[in-house]
């Protein structure tokens, strides 16, 4: 199901609920990353979950299969709607979540991270010691976590499609980068509107500064779904 989903990009369990309750009608699903989870641990998790919030919990898992297999069980028990680990890790592991998933709550959306934005081309080569393109790279980790089990991958709005191509429309793409048409680009490269976003085919967009930072969140959070939901 198509959805926006909003960067909960806080570091400590004030900013997040103070954030959260400015949101009197509407539930956002929100993604909750390491930065906050170190910090506040699983308990927060429950406690943004008890108030009604689909939660992405982006921990980025990767590690030998065993270890994500154990881990990937804890986590599901704290029965978030989306989770995450790297494809680097390789199909094996990503077996290994998908399975501790099964098991726990089947219904958690797994997802894999491709090649991070900030790994140039560059970096791929020079420091990876991978020579494929990175484009190749990229849609060929999709088709690894496709073979996997997973339900898809995050990934830029402008891999989306390629990756869609590749391994087919069901393979969901949860795409950041995100700015309005009339806003500031922060640190984003390469940037899509929402509006594009669904035009391109992303299944959920990931969206942080132009909610969390605007000066009415309410009011860009509702701009945001109405722009990619239509
Ligand atoms: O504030 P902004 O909309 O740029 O936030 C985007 C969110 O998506 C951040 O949480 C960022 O870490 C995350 N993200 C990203 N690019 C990726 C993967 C995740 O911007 N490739």
């Amino acid at each position: 199901m198509k959805d926006v989903i909003v960067a909960c990009d806080f570091s400590t369990k004030e900013e997040i609920m103070e954030f959260l309750d400015l949101f009197t009608e509407e539930k956002p699903y929100v993604k909750i990353g390491m930065e906050l989870f170190y910090a506040e641990g699983p308990q927060m998790v429950k406690e943004i979950k008890a108030r009604g919030h689909r939660i992405f919990l982006d921990l980025k898992l990767h590690d030998i299969p065993n270890t994500v297999y154990k881990a990937m069980r804890n986590v599901a028990l704290l029965n978030p709607d989306m989770t995450n680990v790297h494809a680097a890790g390789g199909i094996e592991m990503m077996k290994a979540a998908q399975k501790a998933i099964d098991e726990i709550n089947p219904k958690i959306e797994l997802i894999a991270v491709t090649q991070l934005t900030s790994t140039s081309s560059e970096v791929l080569k020079n420091e990876l010691w991978i020579d494929h393109d990175i484009n190749d790279t990229i849609v060929h980790y999709a088709a690894n976590a496709s073979e996997a089990g997973l339900a898809g991958v995050v990934c830029s709005p402008l891999e989306a499609e390629m990756i869609h191509e590749k391994v087919g429309k069901a393979f969901i793409t949860v795409t950041p980068g995100i700015r309005f048409a009339d806003a500031k680009q922060d640190d984003q490269k390469r940037i899509t509107t929402p509006a594009k976003a669904r035009e391109i085919g992303s299944d959920y967009i990931v969206v942080g500064r132009p909610i969390t930072a605007s000066s009415d969140p309410v009011e860009a959070y509702k701009r945001c779904v109405k722009e990619f939901l239509g």
